[in-house]
């Protein structure tokens, strides 16, 4: 979703800010635009529809300079993909404005700023910060006082940086709903939404809190929390590697991504898991205390971190005997749930920054949960300094906007959570052994299923033409066909569903016909005899079949039905390894039709707005 970057320097700063930009694109974006103060006051604004790098090649045959500067990749929400609703924006050539964020209210603030003179040149809400701030300081305020005014009457979420054309010497932020984090350098300052757009020009960072507004100078950083007062936020050192957005000879992130999972996974559980079992306090300091009083667990999450939750449930009724209830964030958000006694809320995030289950994380702190715990992959995330407890995937920077490497982290952290809680909870000493022998062999068991790639993308090309595919699992492979399912659309954009196979006697099967492939995910486990039933009703309909089955799960390939072996492994870990070879497909897939895989289209990485 929208990018920001700014910096406050006595060098030109053009190439820190297009270096930001580029650093963000994997967020998704439709354009993207730089306004530039040099020390005299002049203003440049020069922006673009498409790629970061139409923006560069423009700034670059304008010779464009600046010393103080913002920036912004734009993702529509108010207004269509056009040049002049790309941002910056600007007020009176005076002030100018980056935003992330939806100012809901935007609708009356520009009748009455348009009363008050104003002309709008664009069809965004952001416009309207720009003019409001004008107007501000319009009364004679500074910039600060300007933007502090400003956004009290602003109703939604915003990330903001605010430049003035009289005074080159700062940028005045704010944030609500949206993250910002100021980048700490020697003489020079810099803002950005992620840190990664900074990583090139430092590691220092102070993540802004809700309600905080700021102002930059070269040399000093003062903060204010909502009221107003001064505070002092902690200078955090990021230890996220520098190069985390090179493709490591890949051809894309995604494929890169993918076959990091092995070394991802093993980092995980790297100074956690013990030969025998956990050690002690892994979910934060005091966890342990606060999880073994955990009757029930709901689960919080979007999209594929949703389809970890999903999962997860399977492990902790079966396993660590408490009731779990999973839900989308979106739909939590907005209705009145019961809370269970000594239940824990978990969200659940590769970003730490998602909106809705932002929200919906606030919304269970008011309403009695005993306490919030976040799984997530980037530190210092608004969903981690929110939550009681956090537990970080250690994924490493995941740039695809399809998720691999956080969703397969999301998961071992969950077997280790169902290790924990189930402690508390009768999990049985056969159970905790298996589950801890699993999670022990499972960086070796995807280093093993990766070479399986070959067979995958052959299959890939029978899938190209196709408009529609249904993906089908049981058990705990339901969400694992329902990830399966996601990523196919979000990069291919083929039409994919996803079913408990139990189900597809109740409507599905009419859709069955040889342009449907049918995607099946079979580990040899209890219900792979139920699973069996459901491909010969797929089989007697006509349909064209694509296993991913256990060596030892006896099916085999014939005119109807290919089947893809996957590596025999202990049940627990099963969902996790069945997952890359459904990325693979996708991928493949993907690369056939000649789809951006690492951007596809419409969609972004960090959904900030709901
Ligand atoms: C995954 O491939 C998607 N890009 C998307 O569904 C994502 O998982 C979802 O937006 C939630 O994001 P989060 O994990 O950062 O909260």
């Amino acid at each position: 979703m929208c990018g920001i970057v700014g910096a406050v320097a006595e060098r030109n700063v053009v190439e820190i800010l297009l270096e930001g930009l580029k650093r963000l694109e994997y967020r998704g974006y439709d354009s993207a635009g730089v306004a530039l103060l040099q020390p005299s006051g002049e203003l440049t604004r020069i922006r673009r529809t498409g790629k970061v790098q139409e923006l560069a090649d423009a700034v670059a045959e304008d010779s464009a300079l600046g010393s103080t500067g913002i920036a912004h990749t734009r993702w529509a929400t108010h207004g269509g993909v056009t040049e002049r609703n790309a941002h910056p924006h600007c007020s009176s050539e005076r002030i100018s404005v980056v935003h992330n964020g939806i100012i809901e209210n935007y609708l009356a603030l520009r009748e009455a700023l348009t009363q008050q003179g104003y002309t709008f040149t664009s069809d965004t809400d952001t416009e309207t910060i720009a003019h409001t701030v004008h107007a501000e300081m319009q009364k004679g305020k500074s910039l600060l006082a300007a933007v502090q005014n400003s956004v009290k009457q602003f109703h939604g979420a915003y990330g903001t940086v605010v430049m003035d054309s009289e005074d080159p010497s700062r940028v005045v932020v704010a944030r609500s709903g949206s993250p910002l984090v100021i980048g700490l350098g020697l003489g020079e300052n810099f803002i950005a939404s992620d840190q990664m757009a900074l990583l090139p020009v430092t590691r220092r960072f102070i993540f802004l809190e809700e309600g905080d507004v700021a102002e930059i100078t070269r040399r000093e950083v003062s903060v204010y929390d909502a009221n107003g007062e001064p505070v002092k936020r902690e200078v955090i050192e990021s230890n996220i590697e520098h190069d985390a957005g090179d493709k490591g000879g890949c051809r894309h992130y995604m494929l890169k991504e993918i076959h990091e999972q092995p070394t991802v996974v093993r980092n995980a559980l790297q100074n956690r898991l013990g030969e025998s079992g956990l050690v002690a306090d892994i979910f934060g300091a005091g966890a342990d205390d606060i999880l073994s009083k955990v009757k029930h667990v709901q689960i919080i999450a979007c999209g594929t971190s949703y389809h970890a939750g999903m999962t997860a449930r399977y492990w902790l009724e079966q396993y660590a005997n408490v009731s779990c209830n999973v839900e989308i964030a979106s739909e939590f958000r907005y209705r009145k749930s019961v809370v269970h006694q000594n239940s824990l809320l978990v969200t659940i995030s590769q970003s730490g920054e998602t909106a809705d289950t932002l929200a919906a994380l606030r919304l269970a702190k008011e309403v009695g949960y005993m306490a919030s715990l976040t799984i997530c992959n980037v530190p210092g995330s608004s969903l981690v300094r929110e939550s009681d407890l956090a537990f970080m995937t250690r994924a490493g920077a995941e740039i695809g906007v399809a998720s691999t490497k956080a969703f397969t982290t999301q998961l071992t952290a969950f077997l280790m959570l169902t290790l924990a809680v189930g402690k508390y909870n009768g999990l049985s000493e056969a159970d905790s052994s298996s589950i801890v022998k699993a999670l022990h062999s499972l960086p070796a068991k995807l280093e093993e299923t990766l070479a399986i790639t070959q067979g995958i993308e052959d299959l890939a090309e029978e899938f190209a033409d196709k408009n529609h595919s249904l993906f089908l699992g049981r058990g705990d492979q339901y969400p694992i066909a329902m990830e399966g399912a996601l990523k196919l659309k979000e990069i291919s954009y083929i039409h994919a569903e996803a079913y408990a196979s139990g189900e597809l006697k109740h409507g599905p099967l009419a859709l069955i016909d040889d342009e449907m492939p049918v995607i099946v995910v079979a580990p040899n486990n209890e219900l792979l005899e139920k699973l069996k039933s459901n491909v010969e009703e797929v089989r007697a309909r006509g349909g064209i079949m694509y296993v991913f089955a256990d060596r030892d799960a006896r099916f085999a390939s014939d005119d109807t039905m290919r089947v893809i072996n996957v590596p025999h492994c202990e049940a627990p870990i099963a969902p996790i390894v069945y997952t890359l070879p459904l990325q693979l497909l996708s991928y493949y897939v993907a690369l056939i039709k000649g789809t951006d895989v690492d951007q596809p289209r419409n969609l972004a990485k960090s959904v900030t707005v709901e």
